[in-house]
């Protein structure tokens, strides 16, 4: 899910773009309670791009605060709701608070397995192929195969050294406010996502948008570059 559009929320009812943000939370606890409604298994956000840290101060602040206020106040709930949370992304730069709220929250839902809850933070698909990357390559160093010279591309399996790798690849990529692209998300992962685009704004994608897209889903034809395959039907 890449969540875009709050600002523009905002601005459209005379609202700091801060008070899309909120509204954007609000909205994430509506999705992922449609998510254990309906038995979907992985839910990815994208909460906070590498290239988010160029927006003011003052935004940046704001949200690391809704991050922080969102882990104190739901973990409890995703506990009761059975959410396991995961938290992508270059952690580093974050507070020491924040990051300490992330390794407790994961750690406390780490049993939960009704719904898979990812934040991608500070995330950026180029940079997860990058650390895979070097991830392979501290493997095959240590264990003495790290001649350059005898690797061929196929030999390359970055999969169990992404960010992600406790989860399938997505089925769908939804993103929210009008524009058609992927602005450097599970770059890797997404190879056969199919690609949802709406205009709706994300302080306004309630469960009724999320059913128009799943709706849209399941009529696509999933063909993995080879012949047809229905799409994965999502129960009711
Ligand atoms: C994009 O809207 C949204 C973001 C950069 C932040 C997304 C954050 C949230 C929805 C809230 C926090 C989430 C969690 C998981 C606690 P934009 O500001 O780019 O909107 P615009 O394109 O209209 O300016």
């Amino acid at each position: 899910m890449i969540m875009d559009g709050n600002g523009r929320w905002a601005r459209k009812r005379h609202l700091p773009r801060v008070a899309g943000h909120a509204r954007g939370v609000k909205r994430v606890r509506d999705i992922v309670e449609f998510c254990i409604a309906r038995n979907i298994r992985y839910l990815t956000l994208f909460a906070f791009s590498t290239e988010n840290w160029k927006r003011p101060v003052d935004e940046v602040n704001h949200l690391m605060g809704l991050f922080v206020t969102a882990l104190e106040a739901e973990v409890n709930k995703l506990c009761k709701n059975g959410v396991c949370l995961r938290v992508i992304g270059d952690l580093s730069p974050f507070s020491p608070r924040l990051q300490a709220l992330i390794t407790t929250a994961e750690a406390r839902t780490a049993g939960n397995d009704r719904l898979t809850l990812t934040i991608a933070a500070n995330y950026g698909g180029r940079w997860d192929i990058q650390q895979a990357f070097v991830g392979w390559l501290k493997v095959q160093q240590a264990t003495g195969n790290a001649a350059a010279q005898q690797v061929s591309p196929e030999d390359i399996d970055l999969g169990p050294y992404l960010a992600m790798a406790y989860a399938p690849n997505p089925d769908l990529v939804i993103r929210t406010g009008g524009e058609q692209r992927i602005s450097n998300f599970l770059l890797w992962q997404s190879a056969y996502a199919e690609l949802y685009f709406t205009d709706t704004l994300w302080p306004a994608f309630d469960a009724a948008e999320m059913e128009r897209a799943l709706a849209w889903y399941v009529q696509r034809e999933r063909r993995f570059g080879q012949v047809g395959q229905p799409a994965q039907a999502i129960a009711r």
